[in-house]
């Protein structure tokens, strides 16, 4: 305390006011009252010109300091007040979503659940894992070198007729593109895996493809993969034909099985198409497997050399099977969906079912 001004007894005085104010506009009036122009301690502060320098010095620090605390006590009741405000704002406008309104689709308690396509590549996962897998992701844009260069797949190939491409850019330095296929997946795995000195590979990669098809009752523009990869050593295509088998009968059951017909990929060698029995006449013939009771589901083969030399595996000392199937077409296998368009339709009570 100095001479007749108690700035202690301000600073109280300040305090009370402030704590009590109770909104934004409260708090905007008190800050004005206890720190602005027209405040007492603005007033004490412009009375210390006229104080001999001793007085001066000690009432200016005094002063300070009680500047400074109200600052501080404003600051943080304002922070207060704002946050009780946004609080209130929000329990106002809250949305009730457990609330059931009768006459729609969600009944009480219904929140919802995955769509049937998350549904499977969930159980395909599990299968793989249980198998030994792991499991790996990838971008879907994609270059040109990784979506097909490095699968054996230059330029002027006639397979890249096979997959019709969305482009997001052309030309140099190279092409940017929507993934056609999950085996570029493949390439990020080997390039990591021979970097990090982490070989072999056991892996399986799920994800979304995009290709330019006028959507069928058996295709989509967008539909989804997955893809498995193993390099190991001493792997042969025994390996290969063993794991679709096993995979086959725990994923659709113990009637179904797979065979292993000669094919053609860029990226494997040999190659062969796989198919399963098929799930709606269980191999008898029927109009869906065009009386052959067998569905083709996907591709498979041995890891050509030409790969492995693009990724930087010595094809000598490694050897290794991919396969890839589609996830929609394995789902409307195991539902018997007449039109795989239904998948993409949004239609409640179509997805309701799974
Ligand atoms: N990427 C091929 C496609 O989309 C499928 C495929 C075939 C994947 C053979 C493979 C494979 O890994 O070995 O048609």
């Amino acid at each position: 305390m100095t001479g007749a001004l108690d700035v202690d007894a301000l600073v109280d005085e300040a305090r009370g006011a402030i704590e009590a104010a109770d909104s934004t506009e409260e708090i905007r009036h008190v800050a004005a009252t206890v720190s602005g122009k027209k405040s007492a301690l603005a007033e004490a502060s412009r009375a210390l010109g006229s104080m001999d320098p001793e007085a001066r010095k000690e009432l200016g620090r005094e002063l300070h300091e009680a500047r400074t605390t109200v600052e501080e006590l404003l600051e943080s009741r304002r922070s207060e007040i704002r946050f009780a405000e946004l609080s209130a704002e929000m329990a106002a406008s809250r949305l009730d979503l457990t609330e059931y309104v009768p006459g729609t689709v969600a009944g009480p308690g219904s929140r919802g659940h995955l769509h049937l396509v998350s549904q499977t590549r969930d159980a395909l996962e599990d299968v793989f894992v249980g198998m030994g897998f792991d499991v790996a992701e990838g971008p879907e844009i994609e270059t040109d070198w990784y979506n097909f260069g490095a699968l054996n797949i230059p330029p002027a190939h006639p397979a890249r007729g096979m997959w019709d491409t969305f482009y997001l850019h052309l030309g140099e330095p190279e092409s940017t593109l929507l993934r056609t296929h999950t085996s570029p997946v493949q390439i990020h795995l080997m390039e990591q895996a021979v970097l990090d000195g982490t070989l072999p590979i056991h892996s399986v990669m799920p994800g979304r493809c995009y290709r330019r098809d006028t959507p069928d009752a058996r295709h989509l523009a967008v539909f989804h993969q997955i893809e498995g990869l193993v390099v190991d050593r001493g792997i042969t295509f025994a390996d290969l034909a063993g794991t679709i088998e096993t995979f086959t009968t725990a994923y659709f059951g113990p009637d179904i099985h797979s065979r292993l017909r000669p094919a053609y990929f860029p990226f494997t060698e040999p190659s062969a198409e796989f198919e399963v029995t098929c799930a709606i006449c269980h191999g008898g013939g029927c109009r869906t497997c065009s009386q052959t009771g067998w569905i083709e589901l996907g591709g498979c083969g041995m890891v050509d050399p030409a790969v492995f030399a693009s990724v930087g595996i010595d094809a000598d000392d490694w050897t290794g099977f991919a396969f890839g199937f589609g996830i929609d077409r394995c789902a409307q296998m195991r539902h018997q969906i007449a039109d795989m368009r239904a998948l993409i339709e949004n239609d409640i009570r179509f997805l309701r079912q799974f």
